[in-house]
C-alpha cells in the first residue's frame, strides 16, 4: 500500500552512519522517504526495510553529490515524482584523508562540493518550496568540529563552521513562514566516517566519553529542528566542551590547532 498522503522526507547520505539512523526516525515517524547517497544496493537494502517495517513508501536516488549537476538532477526527479520535500536532511559528508599540502585538488574540491556548495542548492531550493508552501524542516549536519580550534590543514572545520553559519542565517529569514532550520553539530560518533576517512586508529584511543552512537545524536537533531532551535550540540559533554571553545582566545586556539589533528 502507498502512503502518498504523508509528509515526505529527503536525507543525503542514508547508506551509512547518521543519515542511515534518520531514515529509520523519520520512518518511523511516518515519513515517506527519498534516500540518497552513492552506494545504490545499500540504498534498496535499507528501502525495502524501511518500507517493509513502517508501511511507508521508499523511493532511492544513487548521486554523487560531488557532481556538481547532482543537485538540480534530484531536485527534478522530485519534481517528476510529484512529490515536495517537507523534511531535508543534509548529512552526506566526509574528510579528506590528509593535509593540505598532501591532498590532491579533487578531493579537496569534492570536500567543498558535497558539504558546502550541494548541501547550500539543496536547503535553498528545497527550503524556497517549503516557505512558499508556509511548512518545512531541514537538519544540516555540521560538526562540534565547527566551534572547536581549526586543526593545521583541514578544510573540514572550516566547512563545518560554514554549515552552521549558512544554517542559522537560513533559519533567521525561514522561519518567518514557518519553516525551521537546524544546524546539527555532533562531537565524535560511532559511523563508518573515520573509518573512510583513514582515522579510525588515531580515535579509538580517546576515551568513550567523547563518543555517541548515531541515534543519539538524531533524536537530539529530530527533537531540535521540531522545537525550532537553531544549534543543536547533542549531549552535556559535547555542549560543554563546544561552549569551552568558543571562549577560548584566539591565540590559544591558534597554538592548540598547530599541534595538529586529533581526528
Ligand atoms: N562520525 C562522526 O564522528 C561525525 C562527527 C561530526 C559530524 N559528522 C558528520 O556527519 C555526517 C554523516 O557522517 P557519518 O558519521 O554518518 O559518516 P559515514 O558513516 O561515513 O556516512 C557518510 C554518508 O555520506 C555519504 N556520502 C559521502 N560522500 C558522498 C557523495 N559524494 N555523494 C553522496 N553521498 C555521499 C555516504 O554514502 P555513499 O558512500 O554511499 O555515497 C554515507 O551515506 C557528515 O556530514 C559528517 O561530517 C560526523
Amino acid at each position: 500500500m502507498t502512503t502518498m498522503s504523508k509528509r515526505t522526507a529527503l536525507i543525503t547520505g542514508a547508506s551509512a552512519g547518521i543519515g542511515e539512523r534518520f531514515s529509520h526516525r523519520l520512518a518511523r515517524e511516518g515519513y515517506n522517504l527519498i534516500l540518497v547517497a552513492r552506494r545504490r544496493e545499500r540504498l534498496e537494502a535499507l528501502a525495502e526495510s524501511l518500507a517493509g517495517k513502517y508501511g511507508v513508501d521508499v523511493r532511492v536516488l544513487s548521486e554523487d553529490l560531488g557532481d556538481p549537476q547532482a543537485p538540480s538532477r534530484i531536485i527534478d526527479q522530485v519534481q517528476t515524482w510529484d512529490l515536495h520535500v517537507d523534511f531535508l536532511v543534509n548529512n552526506a559528508g566526509f574528510a579528506a584523508k590528509t593535509s593540505l599540502v598532501k591532498s590532491e585538488w579533487p578531493e579537496l574540491q569534492q570536500e567543498i562540493q558535497v558539504m558546502v556548495t550541494a548541501l547550500t542548492e539543496l536547503m535553498i531550493r528545497f527550503g524556497k518550496q517549503m516557505v512558499s508552501r508556509g511548512y518545512g524542516h531541514i537538519v544540516n549536519v555540521s560538526s562540534l568540529a565547527a566551534f572547536a580550534p581549526t586543526p593545521a590543514g583541514m578544510l573540514y572545520t572550516g566547512i563545518k563552521s560554514y554549515v552552521l553559519n549558512a544554517s542559522e542565517s537560513a533559519d533567521m529569514e525561514f522561519k518567518r513562514s514557518g519553516v525551521h532550520v537546524t544546524a546539527l553539530c555532533p562531537g565524535f560518533t560511532y559511523t563508518e566516517f573515520h573509518d573512510v576517512q583513514g582515522t579510525r586508529d588515531l580515535v579509538s584511543k580517546l576515551p568513550s566519553v567523547f563518543w555517541q552512537d548515531a541515534e543519539t545524536v538524531v533524536d537530539a537533531g529530530y527533537r531540535a529542528v521540531l522545537a525550532g532551535r537553531p544549534v543543536c550540540v547533542p549531549g552535556a559533554f559535547n555542549k560543554t566542551m563546544g561552549g569551552l571553545s568558543r571562549i577560548l582566545p584566539e591565540a590559544l586556539r591558534y597554538r592548540l590547532g598547530s599541534r595538529g589533528r586529533i581526528y
